[in-house]
């Protein structure tokens, strides 16, 4: 197990991010890779990490109590109801920038995400480097990843993501297994009024219900229509390397016996017991104990099999929070299929399906 960021990493950190260089840090999501969201030409830095074109917008990261003022203007009340409810935690919000704010931060739209991190390790460099910068200051991070492949959620999944960035080029927080698994919801209360109500962009821990619950309208669905451009709302994203096509539990069976015949090996995450002809992996699609650190779960294969069956958590939290770990794990096994089983298409199941959907949508599925 690696070390977790105690305050001498975190000085070191806020201190390269005031000097416009990048830092990964944990969050109770994903890992981010941040620069200070005040700085275009650190920003320009994530961008030319990630190889994600510049005019997607990130998310600006705040420690709690930041004052919105200083990053948005317009705030509309029903923002503050939900910061109450949710901050900090996995809620990212779609404000209108305050004009001051770089539009680098924002792809060049005229708005801003924010959100307030609960992540300990995330809360102390955020506070840091607030204090460091005087008093206001906000990380601009996307998913420590590059475009388009899977978030991660452990400290081993950033540094393998960017080999090419040592530690004078990044700097790595290491804060264990994030607790949540999949990116935070994204919530638009950028233009409401005259019949316009709050968006969800991104679906996520924080349920649309949730959200309900808080301020009395349900938001409506829009990611993939005409929502602002969101990176994780393209149809084809959060891919694994290995080949990836979700089936329904029936289908599973025969597709893999199909692909054996013709000598690849396929691996299966599914519910319950392994379909016929499917070797049990030892290691199940179970959430990461909280002291794992930043290990991965990891896959053991059993023999020579070439049907390995993962078994997947029945909880749809839980399945999140094993899910990015798991496709990284089994990508380590050079598998030629990954065979996801369908989970139900309910409310609870909503994030996850989004994201299996789009890395699914990768290899035209
Ligand atoms: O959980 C998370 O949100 C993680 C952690 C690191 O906080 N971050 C994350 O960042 O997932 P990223 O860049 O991979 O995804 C952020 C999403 C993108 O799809 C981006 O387009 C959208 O947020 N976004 C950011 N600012 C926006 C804006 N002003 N308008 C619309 N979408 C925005
Ligand atoms: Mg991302």
């Amino acid at each position: 197990m690696t070390r977790s960021a105690g305050p001498t990493d975190i000085d070191a950190a806020a201190r390269r991010l005031v000097s416009g260089g990048l830092v990964a840090f944990p969050t109770e999501t994903v890992y981010g890779l941040g620069a200070d969201a005040e700085n275009p030409a650190a920003i320009a830095g994530i961008y030319a990490a990630k190889g994600r074109p510049s005019d997607h917008p990130v998310i600006v990261h705040l420690a709690p109590g930041a004052d919105l003022a200083h990053w948005a203007k317009d705030i509309p009340d029903l923002a503050y109801a939900l910061i109450d409810a949710f901050w900090p935690g996995p809620l990212t919000l779609i404000l209108r920038r305050a004009d001051h704010i770089p539009s680098a931060v924002s792809g060049g739209q005229d708005t801003i995400g924010l959100r307030c991190p609960s992540h300990p390790v995330a809360q102390q460099l955020l506070a840091h480097f607030a204090r460091l910068k005087g008093g206001q200051g906000g990380v601009a991070a996307p998913s420590a990843n590059k475009f388009g492949q899977v978030s991660p959620t452990t400290a081993d999944h950033v540094r393998a993501e960017f080999p090419e960035l040592d530690d004078s080029r990044l700097i790595v927080l290491d804060g264990g297994a994030a607790q949540v698994g999949i990116e935070s919801t994204i919530l638009d209360v950028s233009r409401l009024g005259k019949g316009v109500s709050p968006a969800l962009l991104r679906p996520g821990h924080i349920s649309a219900a949730q959200i309900a619950d808080v301020i009395g309208v349900m938001p409506s669905l829009q990611a993939g229509t005409d929502a602002p451009r969101v990176s994780g709302s393209l149809k084809a994203h959060y891919a694994p390397h290995t080949p990836l096509v979700l089936l329904g539990r029936d289908e599973i069976e025969a597709a893999a016996q199909r692909l054996v015949a013709k000598g690849s090996s396929v691996v299966a995450v599914g519910f319950g017991n392994p379909p016929v002809g499917f070797v049990p992996a030892d290691t199940a699609l179970r959430p990461a104990g909280k002291n794992e650190g930043s290990r991965d779960p990891g896959i053991v294969l059993v023999g020579n099999a070439r049907l390995l069956w993962v078994q997947a958590p029945e909880d749809p939290h839980a399945y999140a929070h094993a899910l990015y770990a798991q496709l990284r794990a089994i990508d380590t096994l050079g598998a030629d299929q990954i065979m996801l089983e369908r989970p139900p298409e309910t409310e609870a199941w909503r994030a996850v399906n989004d994201r299996i959907g789009r890395a699914a949508a990768a290899f035209g599925g």
